[in-house]
């Protein structure tokens, strides 16, 4: 499974980064919002430095709604570097810019994406990524990680080649969860990830390793 880290904060992807098992990164309005980044120009020069700083797939999300303007809107994102992935909500429109950026050779995450159904379209619209948003599920009283499984298994027995993105993951064992139902990738918040290195006894053993290696010293 890959971790992306599902943040626009410059800081943060740096130290995931640094952790060595970062794959890639993803962001939306929203995120870049809670970092003060206004204005078109500084949204493309902030996922240029995205791109600089990690050697993965970046996700930049467009915000027209429309055919033709999410079209050319996803391309002038994909021109920014190699890495950019398209991001396109699952709307009709969408839909249809899915099939026309797969057709054109840009990588695309189909975001927003709350059912079964919603992700069979984006995969026979040839969607790189499939975006599930599950803490939001789960928020709505239904199971996130139940919709990661049900999608693993019908992308599965279809053949589907669309990988499933995990996102809005809200805790360390979400990610375990979406790792046991098959999904392909995770986007984490950094405490997400770090939280997977949590143990009380690895604290505790570490604490009397360090205490004995005293007496060898
Ligand atoms: O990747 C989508 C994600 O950022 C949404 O997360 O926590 O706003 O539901 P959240």
């Amino acid at each position: 499974m890959k971790f992306f880290i599902d943040t626009a904060n410059l800081a943060q992807i740096k130290e995931a980064n640094e952790l060595g098992i970062l794959d890639g990164v993803t962001t939306n309005p929203s995120l870049m919002a809670k970092e003060g980044i206004k204005g078109s120009d500084a949204v493309m020069a902030h996922y240029k430095t995205i791109c600089e700083l990690v050697d993965g797939d970046i996700s930049a999300e467009v915000i027209s709604t429309d055919f033709n303007g999410i079209v050319e809107e996803g391309k002038k994102l994909a021109a920014i570097h190699p890495n950019i992935v398209v991001k396109v909500p699952m709307i009709k429109d969408g839909v249809k810019a899915l099939k026309w950026f797969t057709d054109n050779g840009i990588k695309t995450n189909c975001t927003l994406v709350f059912s079964a159904g919603q992700a069979i379209l984006a995969a026979k619209a040839g969607a790189t990524y499939l975006s599930p948003f599950i803490g939001r599920i789960d928020d709505s009283n239904w199971d996130g990680v139940e919709l990661i499984a049900q999608i693993s298994q019908i992308y599965s027995i279809q053949g589907f080649k669309t990988q499933i993105l995990a996102a809005s993951i809200r805790n360390a064992l979400h990610i375990v969860k979406c790792a046991e139902a098959g999904a392909d990738v995770c986007t984490c918040p950094l405490d997400s990830i770090l939280g997977l290195l949590k143990h009380p006894l690895t604290d505790i053993g570490l604490a009397k390793f360090l205490e004995d290696a005293k007496k060898t010293a």
